[in-house]
C-alpha cells in the first residue's frame, strides 16, 4: 500500500507555525506534524494551535508530537507539562494522532491509553535512537512494545552507522509486520545513508514517511516532490512480467515469444543498462564494479516502474537484492525460469559477455552459482516456470496462464 507523506512544521513561533501550515495545506501530502517542542511560547497556547493548524489544513491529518531532547527533540519541549499537555490534545479531539514516547511508559500512560479511546485520537507509540540502529530484534521489541502498550501505531526511527543497519531496519520491519499484520507501523533509517527506507520503506510495511518541503525535523528526509515521484511510480499497481531466473536459462527468447503472444511491450534490463551507460555489461563490471552495476539495476526498476504493461526480462542478479524483488512484486509478477546446468552451459557457452561465468565457463562452476542462487530466486518469484523439455511456446503460454 502506498504509504502516507507527512511534513513536519517547526516554527518557534506561533505566527511561523500558522504560515507553514496554509503552506502545506496546499501540497500533495496527506499528513502534517506539529512538532510542539520547537515551539517557544506558552504551554497554554498549544490547544489553540491545534485548532488553527486543523482549520487551515482540512482534510489532511494533523499529528501533534513533543519530542523530548532524549529522543532528539528541541529544548523547547523539556519545558512543557508532557503527560498534562498530551492529555489535554487527546481531550481536545481535534488532532488525529497523538505521538508518545514508548521509553516513557508507565502508569500515566494508561489514562492517556483510555482517553485516547474515549476520544477519536490515536496513539503513535514512538522510540528514537540518534546515535545508533538496535539490532533487528531489538527493533522488533520496540515496535512489539508500542502495541503491546496499546498504542494504535508503533514507530521506530534509528541512526544507521553502516549500510547494515539500513537493511537490519527494514528487516525487522519486515518481520514486525509478517508477524503483527494489523499493528501500522513507521519506520526509517536516518541521514543520507538511510534515504532508501524513507522512499522503499512501504515495501516492507511502513504506513507513512517523513519528507521535507524546505524544513527537515529529522536528517535525510526527502524531499516530497521526490518521494511523490518515486510513490506515483511504484504504486501504479501491478502490471509488469518480470522474467527471472539464471543466465542462459532463456529469459529472452520467452520475452520475444510472450510478446508475440500477449502484444505487450518488451524491455530487458541488460540491454537497457547498456543504453543507459552507453557501454557493455563487461566493461561496466570492468570500470566501474559489479556493485555499481548492481546499483543501476536496483535504480533502473523505479524508471521500469513507469512503463505500460510490460514483459521485462531481468539479468540474472536482479532478484539477488531484496529491494529489487520487493520492487518487482510490487509492480507485477515475477516469473522464475528454471532449467538444468547442463542445458544453461550449452546456451552460454559460446557467449563471451557475461562477467560473472567467464573464465569458468564450466558444469560444475554453473551448478554451483545456481545452487547458491536457487533460494533467492524461489522467494522472489510469484510463478515458477521449468523450460527443459518445452518449447518456447509452450513456456510463454504457460506463463500468460498462470499470470492471469
Ligand atoms: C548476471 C547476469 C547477466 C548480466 C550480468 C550479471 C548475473 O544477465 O546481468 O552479467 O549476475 O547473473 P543474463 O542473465 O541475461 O545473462
Amino acid at each position: 500500500m502506498r504509504p502516507k507523506i507527512c511534513l513536519p512544521i517547526i516554527g518557534n513561533l506561533r505566527q511561523e507555525i500558522i504560515l507553514k501550515a496554509k503552506e502545506y495545506a496546499n501540497l500533495p501530502i496527506d499528513v502534517i506534524e506539529w512538532r510542539i517542542d520547537f515551539f517557544a511560547g506558552y504551554e497554554n497556547e498549544i490547544n489553540s494551535i491545534i485548532e488553527e493548524i486543523k482549520s487551515i489544513i482540512g482534510t489532511k491529518e494533523l499529528i501533534s508530537t513533543i519530542r523530548t531532547i532524549n529522543e532528539g527533540g528541541e529544548k523547547n519541549g523539556n519545558r512543557f507539562d508532557y503527560y498534562k499537555v498530551i492529555k489535554e490534545i487527546i481531550c481536545q479531539n481535534v488532532s488525529d494522532y497523538v505521538d508518545f514516547e514508548i521509553e516513557r511508559d508507565n502508569e500515566k500512560f494508561k489514562e492517556i491509553l483510555e482517553l485516547s479511546k474515549e476520544n477519536n485520537v490515536e496513539i503513535i507509540g514512538s522510540f528514537h535512537d540518534f546515535n545508533k540502529t538496535p539490532s533487528r530484534e531489538e527493533i522488533v521489541k520496540k515496535l512489539e512494545k508500542a502495541k503491546n502498550l496499546g498504542c494504535h501505531i508503533g514507530k521506530c526511527a534509528c541512526m544507521p552507522l553502516k549500510e547494515e543497519d539500513v537493511d537490519n531496519l527494514l528487516v525487522a520491519s519486515e518481520q514486525m509486520k509478517k508477524s503483527n499484520p494489523d499493528f501500522p507501523i513507521i519506520t526509517m533509517s536516518m541521514s543520507e545513508l538511510g534515504k532508501k527506507t524513507r522512499l522503499y520503506g512501504g515495501l516492507y510495511g511502513s504506513m507513512m514517511t517523513f519528507a521535507n518541503a524546505g524544513q527537515l525535523s529529522a536528517p535525510g528526509q526527502v524531499y516530497y516532490k521526490e518521494v511523490n515521484e518515486v510513490f506515483d511510480k511504484l504504486y501504479s499497481g501491478k502490471k509488469h512480467l518480470f522474467l527471472i531466473g539464471f543466465m542462459g536459462v532463456g529469459k529472452s527468447t520467452v520475452s520475444r515469444e510472450l510478446k508475440k503472444q500477449s502484444g505487450k511491450n518488451e524491455i530487458d534490463t541488460d540491454a537497457y543498462i547498456v543504453k543507459k551507460e552507453g557501454k557493455s555489461i563487461s566493461d561496466i563490471f570492468e570500470e566501474n564494479g559489479e556493485k555499481y552495476f548492481r546499483d543501476v539495476e536496483t535504480n533502473i526498476l523505479d524508471e521500469l516502474a513507469s512503463y505500460p504493461a510490460s514483459i521485462i526480462s531481468c539479468g540474472g542478479g536482479m532478484a539477488m537484492r531484496d529491494i529489487n524483488v520487493k520492487k518487482m512484486q510490487v509492480l507485477g509478477d515475477v516469473v522464475l525460469l528454471t532449467a538444468k546446468p547442463e542445458t544453461i552451459y550449452e546456451r552460454v557457452k559460446g557467449n563471451d559477455d557475461r562477467p560473472l561465468i567467464r573464465g569458468n565457463m564450466n558444469i560444475e562452476y554453473i551448478s554451483e552459482l545456481m545452487e547458491k542462487r536457487r533460494p533467492f530466486y524461489q522467494a522472489a518469484s510469484t510463478i515458477i516456470v521449468e523450460t527443459d523439455g518445452k518449447k518456447v511456446v509452450e513456456i510463454a503460454k504457460e506463463i500468460l496462464e498462470k499470470s492471469k
